[in-house]
């Protein structure tokens, strides 16, 4: 200990028991409450992030059977941490799940973490786990703490017990610091008295809770953190859907808060959503309603339109999204131009001050510099070169019902409105298709391919029903 520096020392020595046995009832959903999504994650998900962000390597899980596999799984998603499962079959209270854990714990220090506390900051697991002594509780104070354990503490502010709301008299219901749920505690401690707690009480479980009394009547000091206003939201649990709501709205909002601190301009951080990651340059706006999902990355003074959807996207600088974008798994160079409307589809490439535009769809294309397809297109497996038009209408015919084909756009191409390429098709530089053209052959370059039906003309027609003789003429086809 005494070279090493002892904060650090703690914390490679702690174990987080994440307790994730419980049946959720008051959730009314399928599955425990770690696996519901808030933020666009699940909510272990959130919890094994952040563990990774400090210097805690070990974690067990406590886990119903039913449920093992699907967190083994997770397990495998991190593997910088060390993760062990233990089982509690049937859910008879915090404390019992904690006492499975025990065989599996192999360190001096163990906090536990509620499995449906998702935004537990780094500093909670810090102020619990440096310099623990014998055990260390996290509280709050509540304007309305119904449901949650009461503090009870004497006269001279000495921690005395832990009430659940359930088993309160009236004169502790009015107690407003309550448990967050986050205990820490010695091994040697857990594994002494954890056997001593009893069922006897409203719900007939056995409550982790009650080790500070078990604590206290032994004159083992308890060390506590009574977090900030700011910081109580972060420590919330959800056990109802309300609550999950809630939770991300004040997530959702921290957040938008912090982006706009670093200079994003964010319109209205109560229409913004994030949920993944966002990485933003200088000078970046992003209108309302804009959702992000996975990891995104904007360049300086770019725009994000109102209503628009970024999925695992690069964007580059002065690009301008407009409204109603839905753009995921692309990638967008500088000055580019998108939307409104535009839907970007996975491998999507918009090289510089290229443009897509109104109701245009692309998926596993690159557009090449200063290239456009403006209006009412589908551009999916096209390999576009630069300064390359593709009229209003163009549609690239790429499945043939079995088969995904690719075609080649070169440089200098003009597709005329409306025109089909049947793929694969390959059209060579500075070759022009005229409007409402099928093509399906190849296009040499500096050609012009056109392939229309001819326009004919019946003079005095009339449709069937009001035809009284037989005064339609033959068909006269328009000279040109
Ligand atoms: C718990 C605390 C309460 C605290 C509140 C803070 C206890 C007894 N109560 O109440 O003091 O104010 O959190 O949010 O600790 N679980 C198991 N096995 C079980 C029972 C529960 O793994 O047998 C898991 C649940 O899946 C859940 C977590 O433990 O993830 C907490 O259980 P929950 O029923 O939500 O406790 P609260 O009533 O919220
Ligand atoms: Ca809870």
């Amino acid at each position: 200990m005494s070279q090493c520096d002892p904060e650090s020392t703690n914390l490679s020595t702690s174990t987080i028991i994440i307790l994730a046995a419980g049946q959720g009832r008051r959730m009314k959903s399928d599955g425990p409450k770690a696996f519901e999504i808030v933020c666009g994650e699940r909510i272990i998900d959130h919890q094994l992030r952040t563990i990774c962000q400090t210097d805690i390597q070990q974690v067990i899980i406590v886990v119903s059977p039913q449920y093992r596999r699907d967190f083994s799984e997770i397990a495998k998603e991190y593997p910088q941490l060390v993760i062990k499962l233990a089982e509690q079959a049937t859910p008879l209270g915090t404390g019992h799940a904690v006492q499975q854990a025990l065989p599996l714990l192999s360190t001096q220090n163990a906090m536990v973490v509620l499995g449906d506390v998702p935004f537990i900051p780094v500093s909670v697991y810090e102020n619990a786990l440096l310099n623990l002594q014998t055990c260390h509780i996290t509280t709050a104070i509540y304007e309305n703490p119904d449901g949650l354990g009461r503090i009870i503490r004497d006269d001279k502010d000495k921690l005395l017990c832990i009430i659940e709301h359930k088993d309160c008299n009236s004169a502790q219901k009015t107690v407003r610091e309550a448990n967050t749920g986050i205990i820490a505690a010695k091994k040697d401690l857990l594994e002494k008295f954890l056997p001593k707690i009893q069922n006897n009480n409203q719900q007939q479980e056995y409550y982790l809770t009650d080790l500070i009394s078990l604590f206290v009547n032994h004159e083992i000091e308890i060390q506590s953190n009574i977090l900030t206003k700011s910081e109580t939201w972060s420590v919330q649990g959800c056990n109802t859907i309300a609550e999950l709501i809630t939770v991300e709205r004040q997530q959702q909002r921290a957040r938008a808060e912090s982006l706009i601190q670093s200079g994003v301009k964010i319109q209205d951080p109560n229409r913004f959503d994030c949920r993944g990651e966002l990485i933003c340059g200088k000078n970046v706006t992003i209108d309302i309603n804009v959702i992000i999902e996975g990891q995104v990355i904007i360049g300086d003074h770019t725009t994000i339109g109102p209503s628009s959807i970024l999925k695992n996207v690069t964007i580059g600088k002065n690009v301008n999204v407009k409204g109603f974008s839905h753009i995921e798994s692309s990638r967008i160079e500088d000055h580019a131009t998108i939307g409104p409307f535009a839907y970007c589809r996975e491998q999507t490439h918009i090289h510089e001050s290229a443009e897509i535009g109104c109701f245009v769809e692309t998926k596993n294309t690159t557009l090449g510099k200063k290239s456009k397809a403006k209006h009412l297109s589908y551009i999916g497996n096209l390999t576009i070169g630069e300064q390359t038009n593709i009229g209003a209408g163009v549609i690239h015919c790429n499945y043939d019902g079995h088969t995904k084909h690719q075609s080649i756009i070169q440089n200098h191409v003009f597709l005329g409105a409306n025109s089909s390429i049947i793929g694969p098709i390959h059209i060579e530089n500075h070759a022009t298709v005229a409007a409402g053209t099928t093509i399906t052959k190849n296009v040499a370059k500096k050609s012009l391919a056109i392939a229309r039906a001819k326009q004919v003309q019946i003079n005095n027609w009339r449709p069937k029903q009001s035809r009284t003789q037989t005064t339609v003429e033959a068909p006269v086809t328009i000279e040109e």
